[in-house]
């Protein structure tokens, strides 16, 4: 395959059947349990900061990102990114995260957060954030809450549990930065 070949585009709902196919593919039914899963059940994700890459026509893999908060903190929760089997270690899964990240800074999100290896995300610009420092609405291992730090700042105001930034503003009544 030739990388030149696939290309990188902001999603669209005309993708949701084959990123929903990916994802199933990715992580089977037990992604509906997982920690992030039920964050990003709090609301929808932002299509615009959200990425296909596509390849003669066909989604070929996925990331999306998600408004999130916690305490003062707001940032984006990077997931699920998921590649197509066939289209594995060629890269595409670090441009997708790439592309998110340059998304993410030009839209001013103070950080990008996710639940995930640090031996793939540590190289891309990664760090754990502090054990302990924010919780999740299910079990999750603390040592694989990742983030990128864009404010400085930012990664340190984020404390507390994790929710979806739409149920944070409901709590804030309306006094929320983006
Ligand atoms: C993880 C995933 C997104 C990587 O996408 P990809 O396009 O295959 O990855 P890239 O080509 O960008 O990078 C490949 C490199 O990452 C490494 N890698 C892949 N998954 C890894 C992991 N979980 N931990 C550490 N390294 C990993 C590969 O071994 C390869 O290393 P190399 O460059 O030294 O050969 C893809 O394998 C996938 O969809 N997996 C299933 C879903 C998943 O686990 N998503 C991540 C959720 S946190």
């Amino acid at each position: 395959m030739n990388p030149a070949d696939v290309t990188y585009l902001p999603e669209t709902p005309a993708h949701d059947a084959e990123i929903e196919h990916i994802n199933e593919e990715a992580f089977g039914p037990g992604r509906f349990a997982r920690a992030a899963y039920k964050i990003r059940e709090g609301g929808p994700h932002e299509r615009e900061l959200s990425f296909v890459a596509v390849h003669r026509g066909c989604v070929i893999a996925s990331v999306r990102m998600t408004r999130i908060a916690a305490g003062e903190g707001r940032a984006l929760l990077l997931g699920p990114l998921a590649v197509r089997p066939a289209f594995k270690n060629l890269g595409i899964g670090r441009r997708l995260v790439a592309v998110a990240l340059e998304a993410a800074e030009k839209a001013g999100a103070a950080a990008v957060i996710l639940v995930g290896d640090e031996a793939y995300y540590g190289p891309l610009g990664f760090v754990r954030v502090p054990r302990g420092q924010v919780s999740m609405p299910r079990p999750v291992d603390l040592d694989r809450i990742l983030a990128v730090e864009i404010e400085p700042g930012a990664v340190a105001r984020f404390k507390g549990e994790v929710c979806h930034a739409d149920h944070a503003k409901v709590l804030d009544g309306g006094l929320v930065q983006p």
